[in-house]
Parts: C-alpha cells; sequence; structure tokens
C-alpha cells in the first residue's frame, strides 16, 4: 500500500532528498508501483517516476535538487488510475504552490473533482488524491492562509488518509489523519513523518502516533498535534525498541528467508514473561478478566486469519466457543455483536483496513475488543479495548511468516487466559517450540523437496484440526510469492471434491503430527491420493506411519498437535521460499501485493 515519508529539519545535518530516498526505501515493503518526492525551500520540485525506487534515483541523477532542508516523497499502490508517472505522488496545483502525498482513499473524489472541474480546474491524474492540491489552492484563492486552507481542504474529504503537503518556500510540512497510519519522528536535528517506522529509524526511535481526526504541522524546530478545531493535542512521545539493523536484511538474501529465521527469537520474546514453567501457568498481564456472553468473535485477514482460525479452533477445544470470521465478510449489522460480546481483531500490521473496519463497528456495538497485534502504537493497538502484543519485530518481507508463529503462539497463550484451563499441557508444549524451530531450520531438506517439485502444475496442502489452517496457510504462502497454483484443504474433504485434481504432477503435502485419532485419519486421507499417483510430502515427527506413504518427509520435532502446528508450517515456509527462489521470483515484494492492505 502507498506510503509517505517527510522531512523538515537542518541542511548541515541531513539533506532532505537523502532522508526522502532512504525513507522511501525503507516503504518499499508496504508495496508500491511508483515513486515520487517534492522539495519545497524554494519554488516546488517534483519528481515521480512508474516502476522501482530505482527508476526515481536514476531520473534524479545529475538533478541540482541537494540543499532542500524541507520535502515530502511517496510510493503508490495503484487505486485510481493504472501506475504511469502522471498519476504517481506528490500531486500539486496547477500553479505550483502547494504539493501533496496520501495514503487511503478518498470516497467523494468523484464529485469534488466535478466541482472543481466547474471552476476551471484542470486535471493531470486520474487519482483520486489531485482533487487536495486543488481544493488547497481554491481555499488560498479564496483569502485563507496556508494552513487553514489546508485544514478547510481535508474537511472536505470523505475517506480514508494520511496526508502530508508542502508549500513554496516554507520550512513546513502540514499532515492530517483518517484510517490511514501517520506517525511522527523526533530527531535531533529534524523531524520525520512517514506511514511507519522503518522510513526513518535510522535517524530517530523517538516517535509520536497520531490519531484519527487529528493534524500535524512539522517545522525544523517544532512538531505540533492539534484536533479538528485547531486546539493543541497532548501527545505521548514513545521510544521504539528496535533499530535499523533489526530493520535490514543482515545477510540474508531476502528479508523473508531472515524472518523465517528470526522466528526462533520471536518466539522467545512472544512467550517471555507470560510462561512460568516452574508455576505450568499462563499470564497475560496485559488483559483484564474479561466477560463477556456468546463465542468469541475473531475477526482477521490473510495469513492472520488462518492464525484466528487456529485461534478459535483451540478455544473451543478448550470448550469456550468461538468463531473466525474473514473480516472482509464481518458486518456488526449482520452478526451476533453488541455489548455483551469479545471480539478479537488479530493483525500483524494493525493497520488493515478490513480488520480495522470490523474492529470498529463492534467497538461500536459497544463488544468489549482485544487487539492481537505486532506493531506498537499501530490503529488496532490504540483502537481496541485491550491489547495484546505478538512481539514478533519488524516484518518487511510481504509474506507474513515470524508473524503467523507469534500469532499462533500468543493466540494458544490467549485461549489458556479465556478458557480459565489448566495450562499445563500448553506451558509443556509453548516452551520447546523455540529450540523446535531452530531443529527445522538446521536439519530441513525443504530446499531438495523445492527442486523436486518445482514444475508441478498445482500444490495441495492438507491436514485436520490445528493442522487445517497450517494447511491453508502453507498454500497461501506457495501462491503469493511463487505465483503457482496452491490450495488448502481440511484433510477429509479432498474425497468431496478436490480429489478429482489430484495427478502425478500435483504434490500434495500433508501435514500429520502427533498420533492421535486426526493424524491417522490424515495418513488415510494420503493413502486415497497416493493411490491415485499423486507424489506425497509428509510434514511429520514421525509418530505415524505416513512415512511409507511418502515420497519425501519433511521432519518436525515430536510433539502435541500444538507445537506441530507451529512447527510444520515452518517447513512450509521453507518449500514456499526455495520453489519462489528457483522461479526467481520477486520473493519479497510479489506482484500486485502489498505488506500493509489499507483499503477495504
Ligand atoms: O497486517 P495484517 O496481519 O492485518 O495483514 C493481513 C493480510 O494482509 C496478511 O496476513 C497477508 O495475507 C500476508 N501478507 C500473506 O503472507
Amino acid at each position: 500500500m502507498c506510503g509517505i515519508i517527510g522531512y523538515v529539519g537542518e541542511t548541515e545535518e541531513h539533506d532532505a532528498l537523502d532522508v526522502l530516498l532512504e525513507g522511501l526505501s525503507g516503504l518499499e515493503y508496504r508495496g508500491y508501483d511508483s515513486a515520487g518526492i517534492a522539495l519545497a525551500n524554494g519554488s516546488i520540485a517534483v519528481r515521480k517516476k512508474e516502476g522501482e525506487l530505482s527508476a526515481l534515483e536514476s531520473a534524479l541523477e545529475g538533478e541540482a535538487l541537494a540543499g532542500d532542508a524541507v520535502g515530502i516523497g511517496h510510493t503508490r499502490w495503484s487505486t485510481h488510475g493504472p501506475p504511469s508517472d502522471r498519476n504517481a505522488h506528490p500531486h500539486t496545483d496547477a500553479d505550483g504552490r502547494v504539493a501533496v502525498v496520501h495514503n487511503g482513499i478518498i470516497e467523494n473524489y468523484q464529485p469534488l473533482r466535478e466541482e472543481l472541474a466547474d471552476g476551471g480546474v484542470t486535471f493531470e491524474s486520474d487519482t483520486d488524491t489531485e482533487v487536495v492540491p486543488h481544493l488547497i489552492a481554491a481555499f488560498l484563492e479564496a483569502g485563507l492562509d496556508r494552513e487553514d486552507a489546508f485544514r478547510r481542504a481535508i474537511g472536505r474529504l470523505e475517506g480514508s488518509y494520511a496526508i502530508a503537503a508542502v508549500f513554496e518556500g516554507e520550512e513546513t510540512i502540514y499532515a492530517a489523519r483518517n484510517e490511514s497510519p501517520l506517525v511522527l519522528g523526533l530527531g535531533d536535528d529534524g523531524h520525520y513523518l512517514a506511514s511507519d517506522v522503518p522510513a526513518f529509524i535510522r535517524y530517530t526511535d523517538r516517535v509520536i502516533y497520531v490519531d484519527d481526526g487529528e493534524f500535524a504541522t512539522l517545522t525544523p524546530e517544532t512538531v505540533t498535534v492539534t484536533d479538528a478545531d485547531g486546539r493543541v493535542v497532548e501527545t505521548t512521545v514513545e521510544t521504539i525498541e528496535w533499530d535499523a539493523e533489526d530493520a535490514g536484511k543482515s545477510g540474508y538474501d531476502h528479508y523473508m528467508l531472515k524472518e523465517i529465521h528470526e522466528q526462533p527469537s520471536a518466539l522467545r520474546e512472544c512467550l517471555r514473561g507470560r510462561v512460568n514453567e516452574l508455576e505450568r501457568s499462563i499470564t497475560l498481564e496485559e488483559l483484564p478478566a474479561l466477560e463477556w456472553e456468546g463465542p468469541v468473535q475473531f475477526v482477521a485477514c490473510g495469513t492472520s486469519y488462518h492464525a484466528a482460525m487456529f485461534g478459535a479452533g483451540l478455544l473451543e477445544s478448550r470448550g469456550v466457543p468461538a468463531r473466525p470470521y474473514l473480516a472482509s465478510e464481518y458486518t456488526a449489522a449482520e452478526r451476533p455483536v453488541g455489548p455483551d460480546s469479545l471480539v478479537v481483531a488479530v493483525t500483524q500490521s494493525g493497520e488493515t483496513a478490513d480488520t480495522m473496519r470490523a474492529l470498529r463497528e463492534a467497538n461500536a456495538a459497544g463488544a468489549t475488543t482485544v487487539g492481537v497485534t505486532n506493531v506498537v502504537g499501530s490503529s488496532a493497538a490504540r483502537e481496541a479495548d485491550h491489547v495484546l502484543y505478538i512481539r514478533a519485530g519488524p516484518e518487511i518481507g510481504v509474506a507474513a511468516t515470524k508473524s503467523f508463529a507469534s500469532q499462533q503462539a500468543a493466540l494458544t497463550m490467549l485461549a489458556c487466559a479465556l478458557s480459565e484451563t489448566d495450562a499445563g499441557d500448553v506451558v509443556r508444549a509453548l516452551r520447546d517450540v523455540p529450540d523446535g524451530i531452530q531443529t527445522v531450520l538446521d536439519t530441513s531438506t525443504a530446499r531438495e523437496v523445492a527442486e523436486a517439485y518445482e514444475d508441478a502444475d498445482a500444490y495441495f496442502f492438507i491436514g485436520r484440526g490445528p493442522q487445517y489452517p497450517v494447511a491453508l496457510e502453507g498454500a497461501l504462502k506457495l501462491k503469493e510469492i511463487t505465483y503457482k497454483h496452491a490450495e488448502g484443504f481440511a484433510a477429509g474433504e479432498l474425497k468431496h471434491g478436490p480429489l478429482a485434481l489430484v495427478t502425478d504432477n500435483t504434490p500434495v503435502f500433508a501435514v500429520v503430527v502427533g498420533d492421535g485419532e486426526r493424524a491417522r485419519k490424515t495418513v488415510g486421507n494420503v493413502k486415497e491420493v497416493e493411490a491415485r499417483g499423486a507424489p506425497v510430502v509428509a510434514v511429520t515427527d514421525g509418530q505415524t506411519d505416513i512415512e511409507r506413504y511418502a515420497d519425501h518427509v519433511l521432519e518436525v520435532p515430536a510433539g502435541d498437535e500444538l507445537a506441530g502446528a507451529i512447527l510444520a508450517n515452518v517447513q512450509l515456509q521453507l518449500v514456499s521460499y526455495w520453489v519462489a527462489h528457483r522461479l526467481d521470483r520477486s520473493i519479497d515484494k510479489p506482484r500486485n501485493l502489498a505488506k500493509s492492505v489499507t483499503v477495504e
């Protein structure tokens, strides 16, 4: 999704152009198809290019743009109009007095565009954003000063936005937020704003999160946050606990591989202070004793939805009715949600538009809400009644990896807390998981499996119980980074239709952990596909005889189904990574996808 960056400061310390380009590079992970910058010390200079950031950098070579102290930048993920130079941000008014970058969607842009066109404005792009500089210019012409013109223009917008604007010849950035992320950075030699902290973490770890409906004004010396009426808002300065190196690749070819390998430490961090081995108990200090009626409702998208399925299944297995919903399918009007409900929003970024809408609807219905998220200060963290951090650290690769494992662990602990059941079994299962993942990472033969099946027509993943969401997640990971067809099924459903798809060129990955009834039944399903000639890859801890029917085995340390679901997923992540690697895909930034999906 689009990313914005802004900087205003001392040129002796940082050149705005350098800060903006580095900032845009720190936002690349969000996914984008064009990039641009505007510098504003004197007259506004805008440069923007379709394609990767390198295209913009090449276009800037030889340009005498150094020496500016104020500017804004943008990575665009197209929503209105195709990727192109002219649709890239920043956008300006006709006279180039103001330049604007925007993340979000302006829902009433069409009537605004018609109104402005009737007043003589000619539009240069297809974007919704371009109405903003023209509105600001109209208010300037009506005699308002710059800040008032900006505020009045923002007041005309409906929809979601994080917007930043610079005016010619002024060392100030004006910004506003509604339902799109916006964070301010307080440096010693200037001030920053961005969609996300990695854009400026190398310069400062002191941040202020801007809330919906608030405005921010940044100068080299001051940062002021105000409400819609212009009253100064008291803000909290928070300190980010990770640094630029944490957000870098640390020698790995891809963020995805680095983040897969970070899972042992991410899991330890997630469990730290929450799992008490001596007392065999789990304590989530951030959550008070909660009361609710009816099933616990989980809302989430994509990988986080698979984690929510996993969490809901576990909760039910501990006697508490629970139901996972795809956030995009969840509307409070059609769901049994009210003041007695408990709604858990699972979201790595804490900014996913579908999940945030569902969370907001649950809040509005009076439900008690819990945000399970990775990003401190994110919208989910701030808007839910309670927040449970998964503590996975920054995840830059578009494919969710370590955040899924940490969500599984956090939701396992949440299930214990909500069900108030004896946590002995869960403590036993979770305490060995970080070392178990390390064993998987050290011994995995996923690379050979990827080599064997890189040319497959399609890939199927099956599992039962806790392994069913893992099968879905395995398929999602493979399709998103390899662009190959992959599907996950509940193992028992194969014979109700999908078995017709099985051929000798469609490997079936079967997740079989433990020696319980579910594992034994999945072995039965494996026999069915094996009998029809499909290659079988068993992801297993070897407690059943599945290896007899498998062409390849990806081993996980023996344990219970719960731990096995976290460990098996790591093997599937590695298979996806190595297939994508062999196919030379854009692993960290798959086509058409964005890390943080901030539009519905
Ligand atoms: O930030 P969120 O967890 O809310 O993101 C939800 C999905 O967009 C996300 O999990 C997506 O499916 C993954 N990037 C896929 O790997």
